[in-house]
């Protein structure tokens, strides 16, 4: 695997070409997840290793893509601490029962890997099944990204609560923080034993932050989480959105990837997050709506900002939106690998 090129970019080596792939390219934008999801509700997808298998290797059959991405839900792993949830259409994932004080923080169990079994049983299924032909992409959320649902119960533009909680309760807090890190770290070490080849930590949330409120409340987690995951050997990407004030709070937490979103540009985020490190993204997923002439002429922009340096890994900057044309998706992944031949 350390020889593919995504694996390789991930490493800032030399590669014949700029890596591709998408944030969230399993899905519903896809016709042949649709039919997937006729006959299965989303958790039953993902409690089913050989669904997850299809789900998960559909993009890489339709698309030239230089990875493939688990597919289950940053929800996933709270089945190992007991946190019941569900995930509802439109609305996205919903606590059953938000932890919200001390006495909620007890319902919060230690991490049994063993309840998610399925996850670690499809990654092996998938990884057999590309037998080395493109690597696998282990995920989790990022603690700060999880307490917002954990706290807050759902999806919400403000996390108003689970930020009150930040702000008010330095006890709980830690404690949720403290439970989230570690069942990060440990699920993303099963995945890696399972066979991930490389792991990304979304934090998509955390540029509701203040940098002062990065520092002091999330980036030691982060850090933990980063100093614990290098054992593993494997390329650690670290995806966070609005992040243009936290990006080298973001870099000092130690991953070897840093995303960036389209609200920097792909230059000014580089030079920021530093050339020690590489970075992910960063095309507005909004744009994929457009024609493919306003794709293409963005999607050159920002190779010409990678000026390629070894260790751009070419991406959204957040997930595919579900109204997104596939032959777009198509399109802009052949273009990637054509626009950036060395
Ligand atoms: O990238 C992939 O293809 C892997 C699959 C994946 C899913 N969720 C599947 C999913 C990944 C990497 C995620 C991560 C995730 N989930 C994040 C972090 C990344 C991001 O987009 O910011 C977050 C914040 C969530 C929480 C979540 N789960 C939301 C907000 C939703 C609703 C999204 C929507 O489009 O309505 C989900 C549900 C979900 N997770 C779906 C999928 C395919 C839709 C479920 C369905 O109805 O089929």
């Amino acid at each position: 695997m350390s020889e593919h090129r995504f694996i390789k970019a991930c490493r800032r080596e030399e590669t014949d070409c700029t890596p591709v792939w998408f944030m969230r390219q399993a899905g519903r934008y896809l016709h042949e997840y649709m039919a997937v999801r006729a006959d299965h509700s989303f958790l039953e997808i993902s409690r089913s290793p050989e669904l997850t298998k299809e789900v998960t290797l559909q993009p890489l059959r339709a698309f030239d893509l230089d990875a493939a991405i688990i597919f289950a839900d940053i929800m996933t792993p709270f089945e190992g601490i007991d946190i019941d949830f569900d995930i509802e259409a439109g609305a996205g994932p919903v606590i059953t029962e938000p932890v919200q004080t001390l006495a909620d923080l007890e319902r919060m169990k230690p991490f049994d890997a063993s309840k998610v079994d399925f996850l670690f049983e499809a990654i092996g299924q998938v990884v057999a099944e590309l037998d080395g032909q493109a690597p696998l992409i282990g995920f989790a959320g990022a603690p700060f990204t999880l307490a917002c649902y954990l706290i807050q119960g759902r999806s919400s533009r403000e996390f108003g609560k689970a930020r009150h909680i930040m702000y008010t309760q330095p006890e709980l807090w830690d404690g949720v923080m403290t439970r989230l890190s570690s069942m990060v770290v440990e699920y993303l070490e099963r995945q890696v034993q399972a066979g991930v080849a490389a792991v990304q930590v979304f934090d998509s949330w955390v540029g509701l932050l203040s940098p002062y409120d990065y520092k002091t409340k999330v980036a030691p987690y982060m850090k933990g989480i980063f100093d614990a995951l290098a054992g593993t050997g494997v390329p650690r990407i670290h995806f966070g959105t609005g992040t243009t004030g936290l990006l080298e709070l973001m870099r000092d937490a130690g991953a070897d990837v840093i995303g960036l979103d389209w609200r920097i540009s792909l230059d000014e985020g580089w030079r920021r997050v530093g050339y020690d490190r590489a970075v992910q993204g960063n095309l507005d997923p909004v744009l994929l709506l457009s024609d493919m002439e306003t794709v293409k002429t963005q999607m050159q922009r920002i190779l010409d900002e990678a000026a390629g340096r070894p260790g751009h890994i070419f991406n959204l900057g957040h997930g595919i939106i579900r109204t997104t044309p596939r032959e777009h998706v198509a399109e802009l992944a052949k273009a990637v690998h054509e626009a950036s031949k060395r």
